[in-house]
């Protein structure tokens, strides 16, 4: 008796195209699969269920397509050095950016308080799953299964709160999704929350980059290095962004000093963009002006990928 044995069989064959693996998948009781009808076929796997099922699932999640960054998505996060300092703005820059570059890219909101990440891109009409419905996904989560049930356009797919009851994200839910993200996106971006909770801690564990908006400004230097200390225990690659305008005239690298990390960029001043998101534009989506600019940059040097400007 053969389960499921074609599918596994044309699933594991394209995952190893040089070295053809064959899997023989039997219900336990009824005809357990032999190694000698395995042998036959030419199988190198005998998986008995239920037992085997763990195994199986492994193997199947393994077969997602691999995303063009070559097996494994960057995810990057974004933190606030203080409350409006710009990080979910940034989130939706990034993640638009790489969107319009082709990269299959997920925008995962981490901030319940945050009042939705999808407002930031104008799609709170979009159908689609928010977190609420999916905060029981503790196990390991199908990548493309995800992907269809999300709000989505062209690449990009965003996984955001809605503006329903207030939940706690559990953070085995993070852990999955960010697993299956890496599996089968190519870049992902995290807006978290100031206060770390523990799934966003979890994302910051799982990120390859990670920012932190800071205004430029004196008291959002010492608000952000509160957030300093909570966030870089949990990620060694905290960098800088700072925004203007600098009504006191400080430095970006001032404020770094001050942070003790890197720069990773400056943002001037952009009135149209503020006026963009309140009529539900996406940030950097015209590939114009600092930020779109700054995302490309980044996007760029983080995935290797050209990005250009507007198109
Ligand atoms: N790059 C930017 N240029 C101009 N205004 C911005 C920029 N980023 C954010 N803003 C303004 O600040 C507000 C708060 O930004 P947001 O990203 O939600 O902050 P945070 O997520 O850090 O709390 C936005 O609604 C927008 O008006
Ligand atoms: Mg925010």
């Amino acid at each position: 008796m053969l389960v499921g044995g074609d599918q596994a069989q044309a699933c594991l064959r394209a995952r190893l195209p040089t070295r053809p693996r064959m899997v023989l998948v039997g219900r336990s009781g009824e005809l357990d699969p032999r190694w000698e009808i395995a042998e036959l076929i030419g199988a190198e796997h005998v998986a008995t269920l239920p037992a085997a099922e763990p195994w199986l699932v492994d193997r199947f999640a393994e077969c997602v397509p691999t995303p063009v960054s070559g097996g494994v998505a960057r995810i990057v996060a974004v933190l606030g050095g203080r409350g409006g300092a710009g990080a979910s703005v940034l989130a939706g820059g990034l993640a638009v950016t790489a969107a319009r570059a082709r990269l299959r890219t997920l925008l995962v909101d981490a901030d319940p308080l945050g009042g939705g990440l999808d407002l930031v891109l104008g799609w709170e009409q979009l159908e689609g799953l928010r977190w609420p419905a999916l905060t029981d996904a503790d196990g390991r989560v199908d990548a493309p299964a995800l992907v269809r049930a999300l709000p989505s356009r062209g690449d990009l797919v965003v996984l955001s709160w809605d503006r329903g009851d207030l939940l706690t994200l559990p953070a085995p839910a993070m852990a999955a999704t960010v697993d299956a993200a890496r599996r089968g996106r190519d870049f992902v971006v995290v807006d978290l929350p100031r206060q770390l909770d523990d799934a966003a801690v979890v994302a910051l564990q799982a990120t390859d980059q990670a920012y932190l908006v800071v205004p430029a400004e004196l008291r959002a230097t010492a608000a952000a290095a509160r957030m300093v200390a909570a966030a870089a225990p949990h990620c060694g690659t905290l960098s800088v962004i700072v925004r203007g305008p600098a009504p006191g005239r400080l430095k970006a690298a001032e404020v770094a000093r001050a942070l003790g990390l890197p720069l990773a960029g400056t943002l001037r001043p952009e009135p149209g963009l503020c006026r963009g998101l309140e009529r539900g534009e996406a940030p950097a989506a015209d590939g114009r002006g600092p930020l779109a600019t700054l995302c490309q940059r980044i996007v760029g040097e983080l995935t290797g990928v050209p990005v250009t400007g507007a198109a």
